[in-house]
């Protein structure tokens, strides 16, 4: 993998898109191209890691991905859970710890049983967390957030005096989890289809053509490049980041 000059990404998210185009480019069934994303993913997990990377989040499946053909929801969930399956051992090997975000509870059972076996095996590491999206989808979120909130600031448990950005977060499904610096997706699709939409509120976005069986360490290097050349500014000027000592 070629080396990545510059800060590295705490914590980067991939909405991983394309995979049925690319198996349409070959004249394969789609679930061909959902095959070769799972290897993807595991070769972005090591590439990920190697590079000192501490979180990745992986949109897998939407709230809106119900909305597909049956048959493929049904391939996409049984590929979800051989890979859990087939990956238990190397996360434990790995000491990556595994969590999710969204709907989990609405997912078959048998895959369930598959992500609670592997959540709770790796539940103790703390140098490196996958985190899987699933039936996730910002705006479901929000309201599950916003529910909890509401029952909280009923019993009493939150002052409306002491309602803050932070206080509402930690109802969130990503309540432990740092907002993402890096989002990238790829397929060449310029949008963020219900994806982190208020945990990444300052990310850094890369939107690359390559289709996501086709994306590779490079290709991984490159977007870690050009987050390094960017300026976070959090709203505050240039100067103001460069001269520490220049007014606020
Ligand atoms: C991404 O690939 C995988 C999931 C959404 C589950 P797609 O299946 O969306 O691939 P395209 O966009 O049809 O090419
Ligand atoms: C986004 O991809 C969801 C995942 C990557 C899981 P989609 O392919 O579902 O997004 P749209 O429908 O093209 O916006
Ligand atoms: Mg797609």
């Amino acid at each position: 993998m070629p080396t990545t000059p510059g800060p590295i990404p705490h914590h980067v998210a991939i909405i991983m898109d394309g995979n049925g185009r690319w198996a349409k480019q070959r004249g394969l069934p789609r679930i061909e191209g959902h095959r070769r994303g799972v290897e993807t993913v595991r070769n972005m997990i090591d590439a990920t890691k190697a590079m000192g990377v501490r979180y990745l989040t992986l949109y897998a499946f939407s709230v809106e991905n119900w909305k597909r053909p049956p048959a493929e929801v049904g391939a996409l969930m049984g590929l979800l859970e051989y890979f859990l399956k087939r990956e238990i051992a190397a996360l434990v090997r790995d000491k990556i710890r595994l969590r999710t975000i969204g709907r989990t509870h609405e997912l078959p059972e048998a895959v369930r049983r598959q992500l609670d076996a592997a959540v709770a095996a790796t539940a103790h590491f703390t140098d490196y967390t996958l985190v899987l999206a699933l039936n996730y989808g910002s705006r479901t979120e929000v309201v599950d957030a916003a529910r909890a909130y509401a029952a909280a600031l009923a019993a009493g448990t939150i002052q409306a005096d002491d309602t803050s950005w932070e206080s509402f977060a930690r109802h969130l499904n990503t309540a432990d989890l740092p907002d993402p610096d890096l989002v990238i997706r790829t397929s060449g699709e310029y949008r963020v289809s219900n994806f982190l939409l208020l945990q990444a509120a300052y990310a850094e976005f890369v939107f690359t053509p390559v289709l996501w069986p086709d994306f590779r360490p490079a290709e991984l290097a490159a977007a870690v490049e050009a987050y390094g050349k960017r300026e976070r500014r959090f709203g505050q000027t240039s100067e103001q980041l460069n001269k520490p000592d220049a007014p606020r």
